[in-house]
């Protein structure tokens, strides 16, 4: 039965909780968002200055989030208070009009390919109504992922990577040596890329940018990856777990805190059980807009392209309570150059 808006509580109506709500508006306005952020840093690919390109999306993608109807709170940022000056952890942002959501912010995935001008960099965020993401602070996590169609738990983070990969060639209904693995191309990723191959099956390395790994599990037939697996930054983790709560899939992680402190961040973030396996639904528990624009070529997104007084970009964004997938391609004024 379709309710009418007077049926409605407050809070349902504000939050676009039925109906088409603002949630629905949001969407093209976080594309804005992402689009900002990915031609700020465009201006600086291949200029081999991380930091430079990293700040750039980052004053980019706040000043843009700054004209969002939204009463935003960033739980996924760049940094505590004290250490990031701007998409901190509890920055309110928005125009304090609207709905109260929580955002998770990668203003430039893949700093270091974007600084080398390399494939895959991207401008990443994520909104939920309150309280939708798990308040993952910034260490490693062990991840798994696979894309829609499976059994849920045909892959298993505790299962041995052969096990894993036996599974799911099974449930594709395809032999093993069928099967490609993306992993992160890190040097304690060396005994899990021996077990993958041990097994027969392929390894597709990629030098940064897990986020895209994991979404790429979801169109094995156009990306030939069908697994993600790897420790990468557990922000990365709650973002990929937004964007597959959106377009399916599976996802599991668990923290890999290094030293004591990491604990205690953990802990003071709330997270009560370090050793606690998280799937999809405790990484993003609501539904959730994902928004990305491309900032270098990438075999999910092209790149900016910065054509004098324009820039084109594409956009993918997209909605977990109804799945749509957007593809944007848009031509916006270059206004990159301003946030150099
Ligand atoms: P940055 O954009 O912050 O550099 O992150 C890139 C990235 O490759 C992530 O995609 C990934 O989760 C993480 O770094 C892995 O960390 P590390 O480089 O320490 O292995």
């Amino acid at each position: 039965m379709v309710r009418k808006d007077e049926d409605m509580s407050k809070a349902e109506q504000s939050n676009g909780v039925h109906g088409p709500g603002l949630e629905r508006i949001l969407v093209l306005e976080l594309a804005r968002v992402t689009e900002a952020a990915a031609i700020a840093a465009a201006h600086l690919r291949g200029r081999g200055n991380e930091k430079a390109a990293d700040k750039a999306a980052v004053d980019a993608m706040r000043k843009e989030l700054g004209r969002v109807e939204i009463q935003g709170t960033v739980v996924i940022g760049e940094g505590e208070m004290d250490e990031a000056p701007m998409l901190y952890i509890g920055e309110k942002v928005g125009t304090g009009e609207g709905p109260e959501v929580d955002i998770a912010v990668d203003p430039l995935e893949g700093t270091t390919i974007c600084a080398k001008a390399m494939p895959n960099a991207l401008a990443v965020l994520a909104i939920a109504e309150r309280g939708g993401f798990l308040h993952a602070p910034d260490m490693y996590m062990n991840k798994i992922a696979v894309g829609p169609g499976y059994p849920e738990g045909v892959v298993d983070l505790d299962a041995t990577p052969g096990d894993n990969l036996q599974a799911l060639a099974k449930a594709k209904g395809v032999p093993i040596n069928e099967i490609m693995a993306c992993i992160l191309d890190r040097p304690r990723h060396a005994e899990l890329i021996r077990a993958v191959r041990e097994v027969g099956a392929g390894v597709q390395l990629i030098p940064d940018g897990d986020i895209a790994g994991v979404i790429w599990t979801t169109d094995p037939k156009e990306t030939g990856i069908d697994i993600y697996m790897g420790s990468g930054g557990a922000p990365e983790g709650v973002l990929a777990a937004a964007a597959l709560r959106c377009i399916g899939g599976q996802i599991q992680g668990r923290l890999m805190p290094m030293k004591d402190e990491e604990r205690i961040r953990a802990e003071k973030m709330g997270i009560t059980d370090i050793n606690r396996k998280f799937k999809l639904e405790d990484m993003a528990s609501a539904d959730v807009v994902f928004s990305a624009t491309g900032v270098t070529d990438g075999s999910l997104l092209k790149g900016v392209r910065i054509r004098g007084d324009f820039a084109e970009t594409e956009t993918v964004v997209m909605r977990s309570k109804t799945g749509t997938v957007r593809r944007i391609k848009s031509t916006v004024r270059n206004v990159g150059a301003r946030f150099i």
